[in-house]
């Protein structure tokens, strides 16, 4: 496995494997990875002849008073993870070669960037389809894989390749939890003491607007959202946002059915923000 750091470098080797008739699948990540990101590797893996797997922490998707500089870094072990995974690439630039000096063109995320988590996020949906839009061309990938925790991510991205007529197949890959529901992510190493047990708020919540929504005829939207609020205020969780939306254009729906999300982000221990989501119904019931 080849460690890359330079575009110039990346970009030689895609385009040569392009020419060799090979296809190539893209894992982008901010490193700090986990079984969930190993996962998106294998699909990658079994979709392609190359599999590269990005590392790069981008500040243009953090806010001022975000985690850019504590956001836990291990190039090392990341190589090693993503070595096992049979990665043929890690592709890792520093800011200064995906950003040189008199960078100035962003791309800018539509409507579907504008709630949840962007609306505590602002700016943060454009760093990502500006950065994952780089990735994706010099890499010239065939295939990216992304994760479905990141549901609104993985939406917009969507979007992002369509919009753009980028020629790139975008593949959502389920969510991977510990053993106790808690859902996969590189935050989660924040969590510390008691934290660790209240994040699993976000999982119980979800295991219950679940068995809520399988009663025939289900609740209302508003009546399970109103039992998802008890459950993440009662085990310690402040809640940023809990919805129940169409999967398809993530416009909140008044009645669950087959397309159904739940998506919520609240804050444990006041400070470390999580993410989780889940569909209501099993598979398009
Ligand atoms: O999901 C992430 O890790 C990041 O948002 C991504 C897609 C790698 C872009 O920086």
């Amino acid at each position: 496995m080849q460690l890359i750091e330079h575009v110039a470098e990346m970009t030689a080797l895609a385009r040569s494997w392009r020419s060799q008739g090979l296809t190539v699948g893209v894992v982008p990540t901010m490193g700090c990875l986990h079984d969930g990101h190993l996962s998106l590797m294998r699909l990658a893996r079994e979709r392609c002849d190359r599999v590269v797997v990005t590392l790069f922490v981008n500040p243009l998707q953090f806010g001022p008073n975000e985690d850019f500089a504590a956001y836990p870094r291990q190039q090392r072990l990341d190589c090693q993870l993503a070595e096992e995974q049979g990665a043929d690439v890690v592709f890792a630039p520093d800011s200064r070669e995906l950003y040189p000096e008199g960078f100035q063109t962003t791309v800018k995320a539509g409507e579907l960037a504008k709630g949840l988590c962007g609306a505590s996020r602002p700016g943060h949906f454009d760093g990502v389809v500006t950065v994952v839009t780089k990735l994706l061309l010099l890499t010239c990938a065939d295939v990216a894989v992304f994760g479905e925790k990141d549901f609104q991510q993985l939406t917009v991205i969507r979007h992002l390749v369509a919009d753009l007529h980028l020629p790139v197949e975008i593949v959502g890959a389920p969510i991977v939890r510990e053993p106790d529901g808690l859902a996969m992510s590189s935050r989660n190493k924040y969590l510390q003491g008691e934290m660790r047990q209240e994040a699993l708020c976000l999982y119980r919540a979800i295991t219950e607007a679940r068995r809520l929504a399988l009663a025939t005829p289900p609740p209302a939207a508003a009546d399970i959202l109103e039992v998802v609020r008890q459950i993440v205020a009662e085990r310690g969780g402040a809640l940023d946002y809990a919805v129940i939306v169409d999967e398809r254009n993530l416009r909140e729906v008044p009645a669950v059915d087959g397309h159904s999300r739940l998506i919520l982000a609240a804050r444990i221990g006041g400070v470390v923000r999580l993410i989780d989501n889940a569909r209501l119904l099993p598979d398009h019931a």
